[in-house]
Order: C-alpha cells, then sequence, then structure tokens
C-alpha cells in the first residue's frame, strides 16, 4: 500500500500527534511521519517524538528576522522530508497565505470547537461562557484564515452542569484523538474534492441511502 508522507506541526504537549502516529502504527492511516517540527524546541510532543525515533526539529522564530523568514526554514525543512501532507497538531502560529499555498488542500488543523463558532484562543472557555449546550472540535483543510477552510470532519461534546474550562477540553481532546486520525484517513484514502467552502467526499453515500 502506497503510504503518504505527513509532517506534523506542533508547539505543545503534542497528544493530537500521538493519535495519529498510533492510528498509523496500527494500520488505521495509510501514511507515515516523515518530519516532526516545532516552534518551540522545549514542547513536550518534540521530545516524545525523537523518543519514538521520528525526525524531530525545533525551528524558533526567536533568532529569525522574520515571520516569513520563520515559515521559510519550516518549508525547508518540510522540502527535505519530501513531505506530501501538513498536519497541524496545537501549532499555534498563523500560517501566511505564502506558506499555504506551498501545500494547496494538503495542510490539515485540528481545533476545539465546532466551526465556524469559537475560533481562536481557549476555544473551550469561549463555548462555557456563551452558554452553548454542545461543542467538539473540527478537523479542517487550512485556508489563509484563522481556523478557517473547508470542514473535514466534526464531532460533538455535551456540556455538563458544572463543567470547567479544563474538564469540557479534556472530553473535547478525547474526540479530538478519535476526530484527527478518521479525517486524515478519510482524506488519504477517498477520493475527494472541494467545492466552494465544501469538501465533498466522493464515495460517500447520501444519508437517505444508508
Ligand atoms: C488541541 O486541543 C487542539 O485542538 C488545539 O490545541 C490543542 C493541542 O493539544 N488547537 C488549537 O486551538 C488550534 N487553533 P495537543 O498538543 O495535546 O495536541
Amino acid at each position: 500500500m502506497d503510504r503518504s508522507r505527513i509532517a506534523v506541526l506542533l508547539s505543545g504537549r503534542g497528544s493530537n500527534f500521538l493519535s495519529i502516529h498510533s492510528a498509523i502504527e496500527d494500520g488505521r492511516i495509510p501514511a507515515r511521519i516523515v518530519a516532526v517540527i516545532s516552534d518551540r524546541e522545549s514542547a513536550p510532543g518534540l521530545a516524545r517524538a525523537r523518543e519514538l525515533g521520528l525526525e524531530a526539529t525545533a525551528v524558533p522564530r526567536k533568532g529569525l528576522p522574520s515571520r516569513e523568514a520563520h515559515e521559510q526554514s519550516i518549508l525547508e525543512q518540510l522540502r527535505r522530508s519530501g513531505a506530501e501532507w501538513v498536519c497541524l497538531a496545537g501549532y499555534m502560529r498563523l500560517l501566511t497565505p505564502a506558506f499555504v499555498s506551498c501545500y494547496p488542500q494538503r495542510i490539515l488543523n485540528i481545533h476545539p470547537s465546532l466551526l465556524p463558532s469559537f475560533p481562536g484562543l481557549r476555544a473551550q472557555a469561549q463555548a462555557l461562557e456563551h452558554g452553548v449546550r454542545i461543542s467538539g472540535c473540527t478537523v479542517h483543510l487550512v485556508d489563509e484564515q484563522l481556523d478557517s477552510g473547508p470542514i473535514v470532519l466534526q464531532r460533538s461534546v455535551e456540556l455538563r452542569p458544572g463543567d470547567s474550562e479544563t474538564s469540557l477540553a479534556k472530553r473535547i481532546l478525547k474526540a479530538e484523538h478519535r476526530a484527527y486520525p478518521e479525517a486524515l484517513n478519510l482524506l488519504l484514502s477517498s477520493s475527494w474534492r472541494v467545492e466552494g467552502r465544501r469538501l465533498i467526499v466522493d464515495e460517500e453515500a447520501p444519508v437517505e441511502a444508508r
């Protein structure tokens, strides 16, 4: 089976990276991780990637003259690795349109809310403060806007009385760990296209026919 070459970009803990890694190891995604890149040398996800024997590199923003220069050095790493797909897994920097255009419809992101509700930072706190009854997570293709781009998959999570930001984030994270591998597998294993904002998966049966 042909395995797609994917790179993971992360800034912190890296639990979504690990869920993708486990799914690949279990044969649930036809891919292999060719690079893990972090903008933070101290990111626990980067250390974990090294322990797993993966090619793991820190590309800190500090020391580089501009955002563009930072992205250029990440792009260099990506090219060197031969990555065909880029998975953002808690990568907390907004990519420039120039970067996004290097991997058209080949950059994925996961966000801890049902987009387009609550983009940006602390999505779980935003959901709590708004008083929604249901939140969740979204895996989407990345475009030039923040937490935007065609939606691949969403999973809902109900809010419970007494929820805190931490308790809600924990339940959403569990959903994220299932959603990201599932979305990645869907994109790599089926034929799909984007029409406007919508991602159309060709062999997806219409709801009535299921
Ligand atoms: C996850 O909850 C992810 O959805 C979120 O950061 C966390 C990273 O956790 N990403 C965003 O908010 C992007 N806008 P992880 O490092 O354990 O995967």
